[in-house]
Parts: structure tokens; sequence; C-alpha cells
């Protein structure tokens, strides 16, 4: 080999492993959502007024990333200054309203105008929508107008229908043809929503200039919907189906968790993760980053309770109003950063400037939902 292109391929290594050993533990805020105020958890657990089903957490996990969770009910200032620090935000399935004040619409709102900014702004900061989420992603990018219709969707395991095209989406450039074959052959993705989008819908309204259409399904009534879009512009991706679901729900028996199923779930989580390795945002230190991380709460065992979620976590409007920062005693000295058991009070809470500021926010107490919508 000459001398010259030894050097060439040393340089590009060296570089790669730059880049992975810069942010190669990229940190992802998954939005919570209100829970119902007569509803399951409202029955089994005093004061909770939000949630993450566990399964979101630890499909990014698996992937190699750490999670944050982001509260609803805040104000701008509150998602602005995460939005800087967070590397990627996914928006997860549930079942919520889009009008309701202060909950997970609201929230989806600040955090998709300051994704948008971000990027235009020349930061990378990706965002993934599952089910619920990329109705909400659409939804927000279309400027509020609501373009689903009524799907039944509840239930269904189905194969990858990808559009001829696909190889040419960021989704699928890279992929692995072994994979795809399986994804495209057996029943790996799970979808429940009582709502969909239509290629129909999108071109009617020149959505299809926003968002390139990657898979589409077909519901119980033959009905064709999209199932798997990416934004043509931003990093933005939405998928109808579930894939954390063959990965770490076992509830319902339709889920499948075959190895194709548990093989393709994970394709997408490590896309994701991927994605947001690319963002080059931090937290000001580890003390900071440690305080936010989903590490300091514990996920409940729903199931046993009759939720379709193994465990959630579950937080109080306290819970969702961190404490200041403020003093951060004796543990200069350690060779690592202070790590706070949970529940523990960060700081001595007499500091000065709260770094998140958070608004007191009346929070869904009141909320009395007559109908929700259940795309989980
Ligand atoms: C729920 O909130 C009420 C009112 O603040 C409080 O008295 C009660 O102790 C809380 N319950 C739990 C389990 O935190
Ligand atoms: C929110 O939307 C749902 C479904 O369209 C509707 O039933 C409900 O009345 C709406 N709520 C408010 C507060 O507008
Ligand atoms: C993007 O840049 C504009 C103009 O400099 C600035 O006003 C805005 O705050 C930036 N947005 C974000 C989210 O950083
Ligand atoms: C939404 O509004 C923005 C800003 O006015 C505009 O650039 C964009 O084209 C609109 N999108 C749709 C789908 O109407
Ligand atoms: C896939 O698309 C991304 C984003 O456009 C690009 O950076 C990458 O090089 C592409 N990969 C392949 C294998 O074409
Ligand atoms: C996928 O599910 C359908 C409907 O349940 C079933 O008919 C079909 O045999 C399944 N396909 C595979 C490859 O398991
Ligand atoms: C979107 O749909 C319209 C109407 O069918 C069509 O004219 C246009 O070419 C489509 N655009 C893209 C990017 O597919
Ligand atoms: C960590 O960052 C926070 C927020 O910027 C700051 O208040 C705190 O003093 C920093 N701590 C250390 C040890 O640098
Ligand atoms: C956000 O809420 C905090 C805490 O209530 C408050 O100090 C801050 O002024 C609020 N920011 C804005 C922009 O309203």
């Amino acid at each position: 080999m000459q001398p010259h292109r030894l050097f060439g391929c040393v340089l590009v290594l060296g570089s790669l492993l730059l880049a992975a050993s810069a942010d190669s533990s990229p940190i992802i805020g998954v939005l919570t959502q209100e829970v119902f105020s007569n509803g399951l958890i409202s029955q089994h657990f005093e004061n909770k007024t939000s949630y993450i089903a566990a399964s979101y957490v630890k499909y990014l996990e698996s992937a190699g990333a750490r999670v944050v969770p982001i509260w609803i009910g805040r104000n701008r200032s509150y998602y602005e200054d995460l939005m800087h620090k967070i590397n990627g935000v996914l928006l997860p399935g549930g079942a919520t309203w889009f009008n309701q004040t202060n909950g997970y619409a609201d929230a989806g709102e600040h955090l998709l105008q300051l994704a948008l900014q971000l990027n235009d702004n020349g930061t990378f900061m990706p965002v993934w929508g599952t089910c619920l989420g990329m109705e909400l992603l659409a939804y927000k990018l279309a400027n509020g107008t609501d373009h689903r219709i009524n799907c039944r969707g509840t239930g269904m395991a189905l194969p990858m229908e990808l559009k001829e095209d696909y190889k040419q989406s960021r989704l699928f450039n890279a992929s692995n043809e072994a994979v795809v074959a399986l994804m495209v052959k057996e029943n790996v993705t799970y979808h429940w929503h009582q709502f969909c989008y239509t290629e129909a819908d999108f071109a009617r309204n020149l959505l299809n200039k926003s968002w390139r259409v990657v898979s589409v399904n077909s519901d119980l009534d033959g009905i064709e919907f999209i199932s798997a879009m990416e934004h043509t512009k931003y990093p933005f991706y939405g998928v109808q189906f579930h894939p954390e679901k063959p990965l770490f729900e076992f509830v319902k028996p339709s889920i499948p968790h075959s190895p194709a199923a548990v093989l393709s779930g994970q394709y997408f989580a490590d896309f994701f993760v991927n994605e947001a390795r690319k963002s080059p945002q931090s937290f000001a230190n580890a003390t900071e980053e440690a305080r936010v991380l989903i590490y300091n709460y514990k996920p409940e065992y729903t199931s046993i309770l009759g939720s379709t979620y193994v465990q959630q976590y579950l937080f109080t409007d306290k819970e969702m109003q961190l404490e200041e920062i403020g003093f951060e005693g004796g543990d200069d000295g350690d060779d690592g950063p202070s790590y706070f058991p949970p529940g523990h009070v960060y700081g001595d809470g007499n500091g000065a400037a709260a770094f998140l500021s958070l608004g007191t926010g009346p929070l869904l107490a009141s909320l009395a939902l007559r109908l929700f919508s259940i795309d989980f």
C-alpha cells in the first residue's frame, strides 16, 4: 500500500472515532402525556398527572441512548432551555386529544417550533413520532389542520409495504437487504390506532411536498394509510405503527414477538438514535445532566393493574417542577459526577436562578374527558 493511501485511511478512521466519541451516547427527550382524571392511573396512584410508557424509554436505551422526560404544561422558556441541551425528541403514542390546554399537543407544538428553528439555524435536531406522535407531527406541520381520517387499525400485525422508491428515503437508504426482506415478508409492525393519514389526502393538500411516504398499509376495512414517513427537509420521522411494542410490550396477544418483529423494531430504534448522534448539543455539565435523566424515576408495574403498558413512569405535578440546582455539595474531589438517589432534592434549594424555570401551570387536575382517542 502506498504511504499516502495509508495516511488517508488513518485520517478517515481518526475522524470516525472522534465523531463517535464526541456524542456516542445521545440524550433523547421523551414527551410525557396527561393521565385521565378518572382513568386507571388515577384510580391506583394519587396525584400522578402525567406518564411515559416505559417501553419508549427501553426502546431508545436499547440503541444506546439515554432519556430525559419532557414535562407537559410548562412555559416556553422550559422547552427552549431543554431543546438546546438534548439531541432528539420522541413523541410517543397514546390517548389524548390535540385540543387540550397544557397537555401533550401544546408541549408538542413548542418542541416542534423549536426543532424547526434549531434545524433552520444549523443545529441538527431530529424528531420521531410514533402513532399519535406521528399524527401530532403531521398535524402541527400542517399548521394545525387535522387531516386524519377514522381508521380501524387496532391490533393488527402487518408487514411493511415499502414504496417503490423507499431506498431513496433516509430511513432506508442504508438499510440491510436481509432486514428489509424480513420486514416486507413477515408481520413485523404492530398497529393500534383509530386514526390515520392517506396518501390521497397528503397529495390533495400538498403535504406530499413536505413528507415522503415511505410505507403504507391497509386497515381492517381495506383503507390504505401512510404507515411510515419522513420529512423532505427536516430530520423528522413518523410511524403509525409501534416499533417499541414487539420488543417491550407483552400484554396484547396480537403484538408480534418473532425474531423478525424484534429485529424490525430494533432497526428503527438504531436508526433514530443514530440520527440523534449527529446532534452536537449537550448539557452544561454532568450534574445538570444527571439531575434530569429518567434514572431519577422508577417505573411502576402497571399491566398488573389492567394497563396495556407493562410498565409506566408516572409523575406528579411536584415531580414535574424540578428543584433548583443551587449548591452542589462536597463531591468536587470525586472522580465522577455526583449522582443523587431518586427523590433526593438537588442542591440546597436556596440557589437564586432556577436553571429550568418552571411554571406551576394548573395541570389538568380538572380535566374531564368524555371521549378520548386511543392511538397507543
Ligand atoms: C397528594 O396531594 C395531596 C395534596 O397536596 C397531599 O396531601 C397528599 O399527601 C398527596 N399524596 C401523595 C401520595 O403524594
Ligand atoms: C376536543 O376534540 C374532541 C374531538 O373532536 C371533542 O370531542 C372535544 O369536545 C374537544 N374539546 C374541546 C375542549 O374543545
Ligand atoms: C434561531 O435563530 C434565530 C435568529 O438568530 C433566533 O432568534 C432563535 O432564537 C434561534 N432559535 C433557536 C431555537 O435557537
Ligand atoms: C404552515 O405555515 C408556514 C409559515 O406560515 C408555511 O411556511 C407553511 O407552508 C405552512 N404549511 C402548510 C402545510 O400549510
Ligand atoms: C442516506 O441519506 C443521508 C442523508 O441524506 C446521507 O447523508 C447518506 O450518505 C445516505 N446514505 C447512503 C448509503 O446513501
Ligand atoms: C400475517 O398475518 C396475517 C393475518 O393475521 C396472516 O394471514 C399471515 O399468514 C401472516 N403472515 C406471516 C408471514 O406470518
Ligand atoms: C403532490 O400531489 C400533487 C397532486 O396530486 C402532485 O401534482 C404533485 O406532483 C405531488 N408532489 C410530489 C412531490 O409528489
Ligand atoms: C452545572 O451547570 C449548571 C447550569 O448551568 C450550573 O448552575 C452549575 O453551577 C454547574 N455545575 C458545575 C459543577 O459546573
Ligand atoms: C416561565 O415560568 C417561570 C416559573 O414560573 C417564570 O419564572 C418565567 O418568567 C416564565 N417565563 C416566561 C417566558 O413566561
